[in-house]
């Protein structure tokens, strides 16, 4: 239907003779949303599944928990919305105000955009980011963390030090009952349990999780993280359940293989890698941890979704992420030269991503997203037949008016491939959010992972 719809924009109603033979090369084609850091109304989402389902994408993958807000109403411990909810300000990057924010999504709100995204063939993946990226669920429940210190929702961007106990079994009740409560309201096949950015500082120095670690015969606090994320995933099981996390749950190599693992920092030509690691491989290298860690997963037998970060994260200037970069990022791992078929099995799909540090509007998230979420949804459809990203951009173009009808703000054809002067200008104002020492203190947690 969508094929058609696109023709029929291009031709009018009187269509040529043709034959189309159309089906897609992975299953699992999404984008991502973060609410977290800024919220988005109900309104502004469905436009953009809207615009999604047009390109054939047909996961959301919403990121409605982070240390700066929780944004679902809870049934089962409402503390997180009157509380995980409200946030005493926004410091993000260079812009700063103190102004109070309570933002959250009823359960109706909620319902209406799973009816919405259903009729357009979206499923809704929700994503809790557990262990780490919980400060807003600990500002309504600090008895959940080691130190049980009270903690405020953050307003500024971040990898921050309390994280989720996995040595207390409250921990567990706790998130049973909330996962228990969200599944009534996503009726999905998938639920995503997070798992980046996880500093393992307290838990190293808390006797719950040292004795938890001990008793289990967990070697470090790696495979600690490894056994939160199974017990959390055979109780979301129960409820049919596939269980997403990302690449960094699987560290400790003790991960249930049914347990589909998201790829974000599996790049050998990331930057940010030399960036932000202090760690070296054995020629003094920089390199990281997660290097290589798709090729091992595929080889313990876990399904995949690909989205490195250059060619995924859609938050980063045209400048830093190209559309091109986008579009032609291939849908393969490193180091599976000798398992392509496995490698391939194995790899259900891709996402392209909006992170919301620094992003505040609907005119800003559209530009940001459109047309690069179009140029994933062509490659997660077409697989490698999609051609190179010149062939993408002339279709685009053909398209770029029914892209707009839908999402207004969607980046001019200028702005997909940014000349040197707008490049530069939109780098400028982009490394000035990230100052020295957020990338310290970036480091420093990549460190404690
Ligand atoms: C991530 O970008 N921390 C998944
Ligand atoms: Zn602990």
């Amino acid at each position: 239907m969508k094929t058609l719809e696109q023709l029929r924009f291009q031709y009018g109603d009187e269509l040529p003779c043709m034959e189309i033979e159309d089906k897609p090369a992975y299953a699992y084609r999404s984008f991502h949303i973060d609410t977290a850091r800024h919220f988005f109304s109900i309104d502004v989402l469905k436009a953009m599944a809207d615009t999604a389902a047009s390109f054939k994408l047909n996961q959301f993958h919403w990121h409605f928990s982070d240390d700066q807000g929780w944004r679902i109403e809870s049934a089962a411990f409402p503390r997180l919305h009157e509380i995980g909810a409200k946030r005493q300000g926004d410091h993000f990057g260079t812009y700063s105000s103190d102004e109070i924010a309570h933002d959250y999504y009823t359960r109706e709100e909620v319902r209406e955009l799973v009816a919405y995204c259903a009729e357009r063939h979206i499923e809704i993946v929700p994503e809790i980011d557990l262990p780490g990226h919980v400060t807003a669920i600990l500002a309504a429940y600090p008895e959940l963390s080691c130190t049980e210190k009270p903690q405020q929702v953050r307003t500024s961007a971040g990898i921050f030090p309390e994280i989720l106990c996995p040595g207390k079994e409250r921990s567990f009740e706790f998130l049973f009952a909330l996962l228990d409560d969200l599944c009534e309201l996503f009726p999905g096949k998938y639920f995503h349990i997070g798992g980046d950015e996880t500093p393992k500082i307290r838990w190293n120095a808390c006797p719950h999780c040292r004795r938890r670690m001990q008793e289990e015969g967990l070697a470090d606090t790696r495979q600690l993280q490894g056994y939160l994320t199974n017990r959390v995933a055979a109780h979301l099981r129960k409820h049919g359940k596939r269980v997403i996390c990302w690449n960094e749950a699987a560290l400790g190599e003790n991960l249930d293989p049914d347990i589909i693992v998201q790829i974000w920092n599996d790049d050998p030509k990331d930057p940010s890698l030399k960036a932000l690691s202090r760690q070296k491989d054995e020629n003094g290298k920089p390199t990281s941890p997660n290097q290589g860690i798709g090729a091992k997963l595929i080889r313990q037998g876990h399904d995949l979704i690909i989205s490195n970060m250059r060619g995924s994260y859609c938050d980063y200037p045209y400048a830093y992420i190209k559309t091109a970069m986008v579009h032609d990022e291939p849908i393969r791992l490193q180091n599976c030269e000798d398992i392509q078929k496995e490698a391939e099995e194995h790899t259900l799909g891709v996402e392209a991503l909006i992170w919301t540090e620094y992003i505040r509007d609907r005119e800003t998230l559209e530009k940001m997203a459109w047309p690069r979420f179009a140029a994933k949804a062509d490659r997660a459809w077409s697989g490698d037949d999609a051609g190179d990203y010149t062939d993408f951009a002339k279709r685009m173009k053909v398209l770029f008016s029914y892209l707009q009808q839908k999402a207004p703000n969607a980046a001019a054809p200028s702005g997909w491939m940014p000349g040197p002067f707008r490049a530069m200008r939109e780098m400028l104002s982009f490394v000035k959010n990230v100052s020295v020492k957020q990338r310290k203190s970036y480091a420093d947690a990549q460190d404690a992972v």
